[in-house]
C-alpha cells in the first residue's frame, strides 16, 4: 500500500495530490481555465508559465492538507506523456527534483493511464477487465484495461476528440471556452431531433464501417455549414436546437462504439472518464443501451473525470507496488502509446 505525492501539469491544471493506493490524502487543482478564457482555447506557452508560478504552492498546500510527512511517502510520480511538452516538463522535473532530494523513488506516469486510474479512486473494489470510455478535450478512446501497465486501445477518433468538437461547435455558435457544459445545459432546452447531422464513420477498404473508431470533424464542418445556412434566413438561431442536436449524434456515436467493443471483447464493466464524461446526454443514453445488455456503466464523479492529480498518484501507487519505477532520463513526450506504458519503469 504505497504512499505517493504525483504532480500533474499535461494541460492547463496545476495539479498535486498525496494518495494511499486508491485513496486521497489530498488532492490539489488549480485551474488555468479564466487565463485562456479569452484566448478561446488553451495556450501552450502561457500554460507552461502559470504552471511554474504555481506548482511549489500546490506542492505545499497538499502536503499540509494531508498530514503526511516526507519520512511517510514512498514515492514521487510525474505525469510525462501525452500532453503539451513545455507544460508536462514543468510538473516532471518538479517530480524528480522532489525525488532526488527527499531519496524516493520516481515514477512517471502516462496521462491516460491516470485518467484509467481514475476510476479506481470512485470505486477502490474495482479489478481488471472492463472497458474505459476516455472522452476529454484531448482524446476520445476506448481501452480495453486488462491489468496494470496492460492495455489495448481498441478504439480512438481520427481527427477531433469528443471535448474540442463540443468546444469548437460552442465557439461558432459563439457560447464561449470551455463550450462543453454549456452545450450540455442548452441541449436540455433543445430538441435534438431538430437536425440531422452526420455521424463521422471511418470506411474499412472491405466495405463497411470501423466499429470502434469515430470521427468528429465533419460534424463539425455540418454544424457550420448548417449555422451558415441559417444565418442567411436572418432568423435568430436556434441555438438550443443546435446544440441538443449536435450533442445528440456524439452521444450516439460513442455509445455505439463503447457498447460495440463491450460485447465484442465480453466486457461487463464500461467506466467513464474525461471531463466529457460531465455530460448528461451521454450518461442517459449509455445507460440506457447498457442496462438491457445487463452492462454495467460506472460514472465517477466529475473531479475524478477532469484531469487532476489524485489519479495520476492511485496509478504510480499500483506501479510502485509492484516494483515499478522509472529512471530520471525519462522526458516529456507530446505523444506516447499508451500501449507501450511499461517501457516507463523498470522492473525489479
Ligand atoms: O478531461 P478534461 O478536463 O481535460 C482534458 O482535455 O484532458 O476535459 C475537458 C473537455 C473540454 O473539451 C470540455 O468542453 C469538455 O471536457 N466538457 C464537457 C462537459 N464538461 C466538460 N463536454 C460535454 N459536456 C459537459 N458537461
Ligand atoms: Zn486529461
Amino acid at each position: 500500500m504505497a504512499t505517493v505525492l504525483a504532480i500533474e501539469t499535461s494541460c492547463d491544471e496545476t495539479a498535486v495530490a498525496i494518495v494511499k493506493n486508491r485513496h486521497i490524502l489530498s488532492s490539489v487543482v488549480s485551474s488555468q481555465v479564466a487565463t485562456h478564457q479569452k484566448y478561446g482555447g488553451v495556450v501552450p506557452e502561457v500554460a507552461s508559465r502559470q504552471h511554474v508560478e504555481i506548482v511549489n504552492a500546490a506542492i505545499a498546500q497538499a502536503l499540509e492538507e494531508s498530514g503526511v510527512s516526507w519520512s511517510e511517502i514512498d514515492g514521487v510520480a510525474g505525469t510525462c506523456a501525452p500532453g503539451l511538452v513545455g507544460a508536462l516538463l514543468v510538473g516532471l522535473t518538479a517530480a524528480k527534483m522532489l525525488a532526488l532530494v527527499h531519496q524516493k523513488p520516481f515514477i512517471a506516469v502516462h496521462h491516460l493511464e491516470g485518467h484509467i486510474y481514475a476510476s479506481y479512486l470512485s470505486d477502490p473494489t474495482l479489478e481488471p477487465p472492463f472497458l474505459c470510455l476516455l472522452v476529454s478535450g484531448g482524446h476520445t478512446s476506448l481501452i480495453y484495461v486488462k491489468d496494470c501497465g496492460h492495455y489495448e486501445v481498441l478504439g480512438q477518433t481520427r481527427d477531433d476528440a469528443a471535448g474540442e468538437a463540443f468546444d469548437k461547435v460552442a465557439r461558432l455558435l459563439k457560447l464561449g471556452y470551455p463550450g462543453g457544459p454549456m452545450i450540455d445545459k442548452l441541449a436540455m432546452e433543445g430538441n435534438p431531433k431538430a437536425f440531422s447531422l452526420p455521424e463521422g464513420q471511418i470506411s474499412l477498404p472491405e466495405g463497411g464501417f470501423h466499429r470502434y473508431d469515430s470521427s468528429f470533424s465533419g460534424l463539425k464542418t455540418a454544424v457550420l455549414r448548417l449555422t451558415q445556412k441559417l444565418e442567411a434566413t436572418g432568423q435568430p438561431l436556434p441555438i438550443a436546437d443546435l446544440a441538443a442536436s449536435f450533442q445528440d449524434t456524439v452521444t450516439r456515436a460513442l455509445t455505439k462504439r463503447a457498447i460495440a467493443c463491450a460485447q465484442d471483447f465480453g466486457l461487463d464493466t464500461i467506466a467513464m472518464g474525461g471531463g466529457v464524461a460531465a455530460n448528461r446526454g451521454l450518461r442517459q443514453t449509455l445507460q440506457a443501451a447498457a442496462e438491457p445488455l445487463k452492462i454495467k456503466v460506472m460514472f465517477p464523479p466529475i473531479k475524478f473525470c477532469t484531469d487532476n492529480a489524485a489519479m495520476i498518484g492511485c496509478a504510480a501507487a499500483e506501479h510502485l507496488d509492484r516494483g515499478h519505477t522509472s529512471s530520471f532520463a525519462i522526458g516529456a513526450h507530446s505523444r506516447f502509446p499508451l500501449e507501450q506504458v511499461m517501457q516507463l519503469y523498470s522492473l525489479p
